[in-house]
């Protein structure tokens, strides 16, 4: 299939739920139905349970972690060191006085990915760990 081709195809849904849709994708500037649905089901292609372990992906990784806990801060770094080839930038913020944010911007196979994101949510004091696939990479 060409890359530009579009295929037109007709939905039904009832009245109530395209009513809220319009009043919805209205609000977010979409100027047409058309766009909001194509942007739904590119993400809904990047659901986890789309995704395959042998796919290249791109995203991220999103942590808040309070660097008090233990050798929290230490043990993160050095587990983020296993997967430097994974890892492509990192942004540290200091959110107040206990609580950081971490977030790795990530490209790789997903599950060396889900396998990274794994190991950084079972440590005590992490206290959000967010996997994000915002792309997967030409095959
Ligand atoms: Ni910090």
């Amino acid at each position: 299939m060409a890359k530009d081709h579009l295929v037109r195809f007709g939905v039904s849904m009832p009245e109530d739920l395209i009513r809220l849709f319009d009043e919805k994708i209205a609000a977010n500037g979409y100027e047409n139905r058309s766009e909001a649905i194509r942007d739904l089901v590119r993400k809904s292609l990047l659901e986890p349970e789309q995704l395959r372990p042998e796919q290249l992906v791109a995203g991220t990784i999103v942590l808040v972690y309070d660097h008090h806990a233990g050798d929290l801060t230490r043990e993160l770094t050095s587990l983020q060191h296993d997967y430097h080839h994974d890892i492509i930038s990192t942004m540290h913020v200091h959110l107040n006085h206990s609580q950081c944010l971490e977030l790795i911007i990530v490209k790789g196979l997903y599950g060396r990915l889900t396998e990274l994101h794994d190991r950084l949510r079972i440590h005590k004091g992490v206290t959000y760990a967010e996997l994000s696939v915002t792309c997967v990479m030409e095959e």
